[in-house]
């Protein structure tokens, strides 16, 4: 694929996060002036790694690993201030420094901001549900930042930080709403006072201050200027709020989510890139059809490093679901995909693809919608021939082994999307750009 044609590009995780986004994200802003996230916030976690070195990163969006590069969190974004501050402190102490005269991080004034009560929130009210019924958040407090953000009257966004007295004004009533709130389901108050909260989140936003801007009319001016921009997604499209396997989401939109998150208008986005592993993973709870609760399942998950980079949490794993990945790669628009994690499947005799579901005596080759058709259906499971040679030192398609080159064809006419990229490890060379 030709990487310099690229337009304004969105990356997206086309399976239920964890997709691998930071490295290709990392690997496209070569081509692109700056890095937009619009939905999200510290609950996605993006390793990438660079100069010889691994970075875990949370809300700073991947790209800003490149100097000259801008990263930008948008409107749509659950700020957690704490957790950004952190890293923007490690990315300093490792060399790389995104404040001075022109920064090269800019925080939307108009983003969220998660409070310490958001997260206590989302490990208490997952604690309070039958085990049956948890989401398996991440806890860091996103789903209930966005449930203030649509209730409107107790929500605070990133400017709202900056006037040390108007937030104390704003946080009183929303903490005695919340306190009655925590009392009655929990038995528990907000631990800081209204006092304490304010000082404290002022200080963080004056730590922020000079990173937080009019992001939107950053992005137009940018765009306008000629620059070219990439939009990075949080988790994926299987774990969106309208289209993921609800309710076992996350709060926010992915893909279809970019122009509302970033504050771009639709046609401003020329292309869609989706981004999925060679074999299927999720974190927490919900379904998941082709899930192997086996051996195989833990030797993928040992051969792939499965452990969640936000919480360290093992992550379920499975073959391919070329059905959801369909479904997924249909509603975000993707022209094209990056394979990841081809390496991982070396070794294993044969592989598996759910190329349909078994619901009943009826077989479904769509997604359902319903939670409970989606826990009922049986996966479909086309074997492929599997291959033993290290993919690892592999740049090219050609000298792949033929059963792993059978294997990228197969998935790309399932999902009938062109695999662009194959990634054959974690380093950015460990690329191969397909090229057809
Ligand atoms: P929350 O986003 O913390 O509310 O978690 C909701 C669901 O989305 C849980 O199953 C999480 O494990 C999952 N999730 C959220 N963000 C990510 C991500 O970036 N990667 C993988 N899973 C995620």
């Amino acid at each position: 694929m030709n990487l310099a044609e690229l337009g304004h590009t969105c990356v997206v995780g086309l399976g239920w996060g964890d997709e691998g986004k930071g490295k290709i994200v990392d690997l496209l802003t070569e081509r692109f002036d700056a890095v937009v996230r619009y939905n999200g916030g510290a609950n996605a976690g993006h390793t990438v790694a660079f100069g010889g070195e691994t970075f875990a990163l949370h809300l700073v969006p991947s790209g800003v690993l490149r100097e000259n590069v801008i990263g930008v969190i948008g409107p749509g974004v659950a700020l957690d201030p704490v957790t950004i501050l952190e890293e923007i402190d490690a990315l300093h102490a490792r060399g790389i420094t995104l404040g001075g005269d022109r920064p090269r991080l800019r925080i939307s004034n108009r983003a969220h901001v998660v409070m310490p009560y958001h997260k206590l929130e989302d490990s208490l009210s997952e604690s309070q549900l039958p085990a049956d019924r948890r989401i398996g958040t991440t806890a860091r407090g996103i789903g209930p930042c966005y449930a203030d953000k649509m209730n409107r009257s107790t929500a605070l966004r990133v400017g709202d930080l900056l006037d040390r007295d108007a937030l104390c004004d704003r946080l009183a009533p929303i903490l005695e709403r919340k306190n009655k709130i925590f009392e009655a389901l929990y038995g528990q108050r907000v631990a800081q006072s209204a006092d304490e909260l304010a000082d404290a989140y002022h200080a963080l936003g004056r730590r922020l201050e000079s990173f937080i801007c009019d992001t939107t009319e950053l992005l137009h001016e940018l765009a306008a200027a000629g620059n070219r921009l990439l939009f990075e997604g949080a988790h994926g499209v299987m774990l969106d709020i309208d289209h993921g396997t609800f309710p076992y989401v996350s709060s926010s939109s992915s893909a279809l989510g970019v122009a509302a998150g970033a504050g771009v208008p639709h046609q401003f986005v020329k292309s869609f890139m989706g981004v999925i592993k060679a074999y299927a993973t999720r974190v927490g709870e919900g379904p998941f059809p082709s899930e192997l609760a086996d051996e195989t399942g833990q030797r993928i998950r040992d051969a792939g490093n499965e452990y969640g980079t936000t919480t360290r949490r093992p992550r379920r794993c499975g073959w391919f679901d070329a059905v959801a990945v369909r479904y997924a790669a249909k509603l975000s628009g993707v022209s094209s995909i990056a394979l990841m994690h081809l390496d991982t499947l070396t070794g294993f005799e044969r592989i598996g693809v759910c190329v349909g579901y078994r619901c009943g005596d009826r077989t479904l080759v769509t997604f359902p919608a319903d939670v409970r058709d989606q826990r009922r259906i049986e996966p479909i499971i086309e074997y492929c021939k599997g291959w033993t040679r290290d993919l690892r030192g592999v740049r090219h398609m050609p000298q792949l082994p033929s059963a792993a080159w059978d294997y990228v064809e197969r998935l790309e006419k399932l999902i009938g999307v062109p695999i662009g990229i194959v990634s054959v490890g974690p380093n950015r060379e460990q690329t191969i750009l397909a090229g057809r």
